[in-house]
């Protein structure tokens, strides 16, 4: 995260300053008297006494520390009492940066100032990048500096002081807020129900990444917030590693609907569900579902959903549920649903999706082909027909979640009355599991991005800076990871990388073409020869067992094998023609829209 305040040089010394004071005040406090609060005040700037700095800090819950111009935030993994309390936000409202300890209001506070230096002139817009390990604490940083600008632009007509500690995890707000601010901050909540999820690291994981653009009018006060979102995971929508959960809507769902809505939807417990039993994981440790759908709904509200329109919403996630539960098989080398109660699973899925049950059928078993001018109708086998099934499952979710983001957006976005804005990146961290597949890549060469920016701007930028302003500055050579990025994204030597590799093997099916693609990064970029170990680009990794469909990349972050099972058909998918023509059947407006 970034933050500034007059020239660098003048920081350097307002922070030797301000380290003076703090050992000063700090003295009692032993360790705490020996920390920096900025990493560049140290004089041994090795990765030990780095980590020894923030480790001493983090002992006595000072979770941040400056690196420069960068806020280091460690997750405390508990509520801090007082750390973002409104008298915290009072007491940085308006202060220079370094003046007080680093803080991330310090930093949001920053950025706010710069926005609105300039008077009622243009807008000197800001972005606060966030980057980290999934788990380490973005979206709730993202929140906490929603809610102080929220307050910060309150103050600047009604300044309060009480100690009202703010809760950033669920996204409750004060009285004292406007309605605007309250919608954009119940935004969060919302986006989190529909678009995370438990994973092994993280039980409130983002599986998407977002841009909130939070919009400024002249007199400086919040007018609205604009959500660009990006890549929603939507294998998690019909399976789970074991451990892990699917979206955490479903369970509310499950758990929070009252009986007349159970009984329309036909709901069950989430056991019955092949969606979300086959994970084994039904429940989040201090979460209760039911009390979260009461929230999420609030938030619906909130926002502008109708109780009718937020029917609707729960039907077709009730669909995505049942359509999950029908099953196929077959009988003489025809494909039909099987199972006790498949007669009803088909009707009830057709109701929900407003479909007949013929349609919602012959679009499941059969496969349209359009050759020479003429339609050809296939039949599938039973495993054609549950990835279509999966596909539809699929498709409806992730349509479903980006029209939330679009109805949020027609909410609280007032792009007419924007005269500047601060921006939050907040997307899915690193990721590195037992099992990697393509989420965890797409995920990966994101996050490997954000690193080189980091790289390029926080590292290069400031080396030069200092150089030019005759600090005495020791050169630090850092990773430079562009190498690592033209593997993933382009050519290396003139040979494609990994995602035009993969483009290029498109017109293969199945695992056929995950083969080739991976024997293809193999030749290209794998071990010189089967005598040595080492490979012929130093960012990728030939594994030495089940190399036929497995290849590594050396991150930043660290190592990571992908399993490429399925990356062409991630990588291609598309709704095929039958699905939509079934969609186009509908008798919902809202579905068909
Ligand atoms: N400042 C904080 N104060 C208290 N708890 C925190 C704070 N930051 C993070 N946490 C705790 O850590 C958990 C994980 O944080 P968060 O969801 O923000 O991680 P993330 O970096 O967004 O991960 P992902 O990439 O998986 O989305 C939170 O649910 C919360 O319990
Ligand atoms: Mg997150």
């Amino acid at each position: 995260m970034r933050r500034g305040g007059g020239t660098r040089k003048e920081r350097l010394l307002r922070a030797k300053l301000k380290k003076k004071m703090q050992d000063e005040e700090n003295a009692p406090n032993g360790a705490a008297s020996v920390t920096f609060e900025d990493i560049l005040q140290m004089s041994d700037l090795s990765e030990q006494s780095l980590l020894e700095n923030l480790r001493r800090r983090y002992e006595h819950e000072l979770i941040y520390t400056y690196v420069g111009s960068i806020l280091i935030a460690i997750n405390p993994y508990k509520q801090l009492d007082s750390a973002y309390s409104e008298r915290k936000m009072t007491e940085y409202y308006g202060k220079a940066m370094g003046m007080l300890p680093p803080h991330v209001f310090a930093l949001a506070d920053h950025a706010y100032t710069q926005l609105i230096q300039g008077g009622a002139l243009d807008p000197a817009n800001q972005s606060i990048i966030i980057s980290g390990e999934s788990g380490s604490g973005k979206t709730e940083t993202t929140k906490i500096i929603m809610q102080y600008l929220a307050r910060a632009t309150s103050y600047r007509k009604t300044p309060q002081d009480a100690e009202e500690p703010l809760d950033a995890t669920s996204g409750t707000v004060s009285r004292a807020l406007g309605k605007l601010e309250e919608r954009v901050l119940e935004s969060n909540p919302l986006l989190e129900s529909f678009g995370n999820a438990k994973t092994l690291r993280n039980d409130n994981s983002s599986r998407f990444g977002k841009f909130i653009e939070i919009q400024f009018d002249h007199h400086g006060k919040i007018v609205g917030a604009q959500i660009l979102n990006f890549l929603l995971e939507k294998t998690r929508i019909v399976s789970q590693s074991l451990g892990e959960r699917n979206y955490h809507i479903f369970y509310q769902l499950l758990a929070g609907a009252d009986n007349t809505l159970r009984e329309r939807l036909q709901l069950q417990t989430p056991y019955d569900y092949e969606y979300l039993r086959k994970s084994e994981c039904f429940n989040i440790h201090s979460c209760d579902d039911a009390k979260e759908f009461a929230t999420t709904k609030h938030c619906m509200t909130t926002i502008g959903i109708t109780e009718e329109r937020q029917g609707l919403v729960f039907e077709l996630l009730a669909a995505v549920l049942h359509l999950g539960n029908l099953q196929f098989g077959m009988e003489n080398d025809t494909c039909v649903a099987v199972g006790d109660d498949s007669a009803n699973g088909i009707k009830l899925v057709a109701s929900l999706l407003k479909v007949s049950e013929d349609a919602l059928m012959q679009a499941l078993l059969t496969r349209q082909l359009y050759v020479g001018g003429k339609v050809i109708v296939q039949q599938q086998n039973s495993e054609q027909v549950r990835d279509k099934r999966d596909a539809l499952a699929k498709s409806i979710y992730s349509s479903l979640f980006l029209w939330l983001v679009s109805e949020l957006n027609r909410t609280i976005s007032r792009t007419q009355d924007k005269w500047g804005f601060i921006g939050v990146l907040d997307i899915y961290g690193f990721e590195k599991f037992e099992w990697n597949t393509f989420e965890q890549l797409c995920i990966n060469y994101a996050n490997e991005k954000l690193q080189r920016h980091f790289n390029q701007h926080m590292l290069e930028v400031e080396q030069n800076d200092y150089a030019k302003e005759g600090i005495d500055w020791k050169h630090i050579d850092f990773e430079d990871n562009q190498e690592c990025l033209d593997l993933i994204e382009s050519k290396v030597n003139g040979k494609p990388g990994i995602f035009i590799s993969l483009d290029d093997n498109w017109r293969l099916k199945g695992e056929e073409a995950n083969k080739k693609f991976v024997s293809n990064l193999h030749s290209c970029f794998g071990r010189v020869s089967s005598a040595h170990s080492s490979s012929k680009n130093k960012w990728y990794v030939h594994p030495k067992v089940d190399a036929d469909l497995h290849f590594g990349i050396r991150h930043y972050a660290g190592e990571v094998i992908y399993d490429a099972s399925g990356f062409n058909d991630k990588n291609n998918e598309t709704l095929n023609d039958d699905m939509k023509e079934l969609i186009r059947q509908s008798k919902s407006d809202w579905l068909r829209g």
